[in-house]
């Protein structure tokens, strides 16, 4: 692999050694990867932020390398941790666990990270220009960035994001060129999908059979899909398959890009969404916690979310979790006063997937997101209903599923 003067210097020690480390495993990636150089990155969001999913390995990976003097040169941003990092104590997480999630903060903090959590970057603050390189590491979010953005990422572990943090590089090879970056499966949606839930069904169906392929969408029903419906489909088709990149046609900015569609492509049609639902949902009556807000949620969710609690008094936890950014915005339109007067909350930095769900007595729970729903149960073996917001609220009011 080619490299400049300053990255032969990086990796010869010149700026210490965890940058000549970050650079090794730069160098060694893209060797096993075939890359003829590195890109520089405009941003790098990195994953590896919950103590759930860390644990104290990992925690002592990273106060090493921030007491080795460790600093990004790029805005950095972290994947949501297992907890709201200022109200943990009113989630009912347990200290021993918060106090660790704390210090994984703390070391990202020392490196220069910007320690807001969220699977959402682009919602709040972190938003690539179409065409640029960026390294990030959540699934969701590198789908978004590359679909909806025209951004350019391969889904990065952990320690490959934060070396492109510490560096400002990263090997490239994968979605980082044009030629990776074409549709090989042409989905035709002929069914009319009126909600997130819909969408986030669509992704659990398509993810397993695109395979290694990027999917191009053609929505024949109406109306079409917006922010929130894309940020759905990417999350779910990430989840159940491995799917980094989609287009849609008319909608994704390389969809117009002669790339995007090459000739024999292979098609496959969609009449109904109704598999996702029979796939996902399971039968458990009583409901101890709602979850809306897996990807974090915007402030249109939070809005709709609003809207159709109607002012109801909720006998089910319901928490709708969101980058603090948009929490702060959310607090100021007066929209988490009125969740928090039904007895919900809106909660920022967390994944529920990565928190303590058992140690809290949280066992049976709803959402509207295909991706929570499979990591909800095949991680965290809690039940889990899926389905509309609508339902999932309703589920929240009565504690209970309505059939
Ligand atoms: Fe985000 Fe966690 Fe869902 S990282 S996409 S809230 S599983």
């Amino acid at each position: 692999m080619q490299l400049t003067a300053e990255e032969e210097a990086m990796l010869a020690g010149k700026r210490g050694p965890a940058v000549a480390k970050a650079m090794e495993i730069l160098v060694a990636l893209g060797e096993i990867y075939g890359a003829k150089r590195l890109a520089s990155v405009a941003s790098v969001q990195v994953a590896g932020v919950s103590y759930g999913n860390l644990g104290q390995a990992g925690l002592d990976f990273l106060c090493e390398w921030a007491d080795q003097g460790a600093r990004v040169v790029v805005p950095t941003t972290l994947n949501p941790a297992g907890m709201d990092l200022q109200a943990w104590h009113e989630m009912g997480i347990p200290e021993v666990y918060a106090r660790s999630q704390l210090e994984i903060i703390d070391a990202y903090r020392a490196m220069g990270v910007t320690t807001n959590c969220s699977c959402t970057p682009y919602l709040a603050g972190n938003l690539p220009k179409l065409g640029q390189h960026i390294a990030w590491s959540e699934s969701s979010a590198v789908s978004y960035a590359n679909s909806v953005l025209g951004a350019r990422t391969n889904r990065e572990g952990g320690p490959s994001a934060l070396a492109a943090a510490l560096t400002g590089r990263t090997p490239a090879y994968g979605l980082h060129l044009d030629h990776n970056r074409q549709a090989g499966l042409v989905v035709d949606v002929n069914c009319q999908l009126t909600s997130t839930a819909d969408y986030s069904a669509l992704g659990y169906i398509v993810g397993p059979k695109a395979k290694d392929k990027a999917p191009y969408f053609r929505f024949h029903g109406r109306p079409q899909p917006g922010l929130d419906e894309l940020k759905a489909l990417g999350a779910a088709m990430a989840a159940s398959g491995a799917v980094a990149l989609y287009h849609v046609e008319g909608i994704t900015p390389e969809a117009r890009c002669r790339h995007a569609l090459p000739g024999g492509a292979a098609t496959m049609a969609i009449a109904s969404v109704e598999e996702g639902f029979r796939a996902l949902d399971g039968n458990s009556q009583a409901i101890d916690l709602v979850w809306i807000g897996c990807p974090h949620a915007s402030l249109a969710e939070i809005e709709h979310t609003v809207d159709q609690l109607r002012d109801r008094q909720l006998v089910a936890k319901l928490w709708v979790t969101a980058a603090r950014e948009v929490l702060h915005t959310a607090s100021a339109r007066g929209l988490t006063a009125r969740i928090e007067a039904c007895g919900g909350r809106v909660v920022a930095d967390a994944c529920l997937v990565g928190a303590p769900l058992r140690e809290m007595g949280i066992t049976r729970m709803a959402t509207n997101s295909a991706k929570a729903a499979f990591y909800l149960r095949t991680q965290q073996g809690v039940q889990v209903r899926f389905g509309t917001l609508a339902q999932c609220l309703d589920a929240a009011v009565q504690g209970k599923w309505l059939a």
